[in-house]
């Protein structure tokens, strides 16, 4: 009789553990327009002066080159809020199985805040896997009880968010990368069983600023969970210079053309005075055609001028004067599709 009860017994629980937990059964990873799993997903989002200032160009592993999306970045329908909803609808942010982390100098519905970096991202994983979006939109992403939201603030200008899903033993290297960035960390959650690998991501979950490292910058090279190469460049505020011109475009080797906020008085001009040069872009120019001004666009790349170099970052900081005792970092690939569809969309730079 316990014979036959036993495999019946067992087949139970598994039942029950499919029930009770789904989201254990489902990885944690960065989401395509389709709610699909992908390795890694940029997004470009259009200045209001085209519509709604909702609009986005997407591009990913599989996409290669710049989609127009049939969604708005103010619905959970696109790949942003199919990504961001594992952690809302999943309320992965109850659980103690995940760690979450939402990081914004401007976060929702607070001020300003002088010390912190100017950065801006979240992070989800698991024991397993899980994703970093690193973004540039103020204000945004809403707490997770709020569930997905767009702020009004975050239509203006255009702005870009880089999603790469990565496997449990490279969040340890963001995490320690995160320091230098001094995030103004604003809900976050680091579970007990995760305290050994996270001690760091703990403390700056809990509020306090981590005692910055010693060096001023450091440089990580990141496998996704595919195996695609970002190399993340972390500068602190001790680190006194443009990390463009004073750092990566020397650290890569190559010749850059740098995309950022470019208020009035406020850039740093082209700079072509250390071997590698940084110049600043004036007019972008996506598919549709879309053409505008880097006034009017709130991202933050750079592209190598030359196609043989092939680098292309996206990250933190803006060419200007005041953000050269900011904190904050930017993330590079030698991805060809990702290489082309910055580099062609460069319409005007200038030269030194
Ligand atoms: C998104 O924005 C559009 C245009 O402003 C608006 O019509 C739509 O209702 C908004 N959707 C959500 C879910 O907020
Ligand atoms: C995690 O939560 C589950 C369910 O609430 C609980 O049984 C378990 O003891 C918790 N584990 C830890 C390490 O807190
Ligand atoms: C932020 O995160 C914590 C822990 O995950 C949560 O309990 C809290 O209610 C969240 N929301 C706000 C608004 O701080
Ligand atoms: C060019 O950039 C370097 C490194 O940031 C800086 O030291 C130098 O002063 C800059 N030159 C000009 C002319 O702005």
């Amino acid at each position: 009789n316990m014979l036959t009860m036993e495999p019946y017994g067992a087949c139970c629980k598994v039942i029950i553990v499919f029930l009770c937990f789904p989201a254990i059964r489902t990885d944690i990873t960065c989401r395509n327009e389709a709610g699909e799993p992908v390795d890694w997903f940029v997004v470009y989002k259009l200045p209001k002066e085209f519509g709604s200032g909702l609009g986005y160009m997407y591009l990913d592993s599989a996409v290669e080159t710049w989609q127009m999306s049939q969604f708005t970045v103010n619905t959970s329908e696109g790949a942003i809020g199919l990504t961001l909803n594992q952690l809302y609808l999943g309320q992965a942010y109850m659980s103690n199985s995940t760690v979450y982390a939402m990081y914004n100098d401007g976060p929702p519905d607070m001020d300003y805040l002088k010390g912190y970096g100017h950065t801006k991202g979240v992070l989800l994983f698991d024991h397993a896997q899980g994703f970093w979006l690193s973004h540039s939109v103020p204000h945004f992403p809403y707490f997770p009880e709020r569930g997905y939201q767009y702020p009004s603030s975050g239509k203006l200008n255009g702005q870009t968010a880089l999603c790469m899903t990565y496997k449990y033993r490279q969040f340890p290297i963001i995490a320690r990368q995160l320091v230098y960035l001094i995030p103004r960390v604003y809900n976050c959650s680091v579970p007990s069983s995760f305290l050994d690998d996270f001690a760091d991501l703990a403390q700056l979950c809990e509020g306090s600023k981590f005692p910055l490292p010693s060096s001023s910058k450091n440089i990580e090279s990141l496998l996704s969970a595919k195996g695609e190469e970002f190399v993340h460049f972390a500068k602190s505020e001790r680190f006194v210079d443009d990390i463009y011109t004073g750092w990566v475009a020397q650290e890569l080797g190559t010749d850059l053309l740098v995309e950022t906020w470019q208020r009035q008085n406020r850039e740093l001009p082209s700079n072509c005075s250390l071997e590698n040069h940084a110049m600043n872009v004036q007019k972008v120019c996506l598919p549709g055609p879309t053409l505008f001004e880097s006034r009017h666009d709130h991202s933050k790349w750079c592209v190598s001028t030359g196609l043989e170099d092939q680098w292309a970052c996206v990250g933190d900081l803006n060419r200007e004067r005041a953000q050269v005792n900011r904190a904050g970092g930017l993330l590079c690939t030698r991805n060809p599709f990702v290489y082309k569809a910055f580099r062609q969309v460069v319409s005007s730079y200038k030269d030194c």
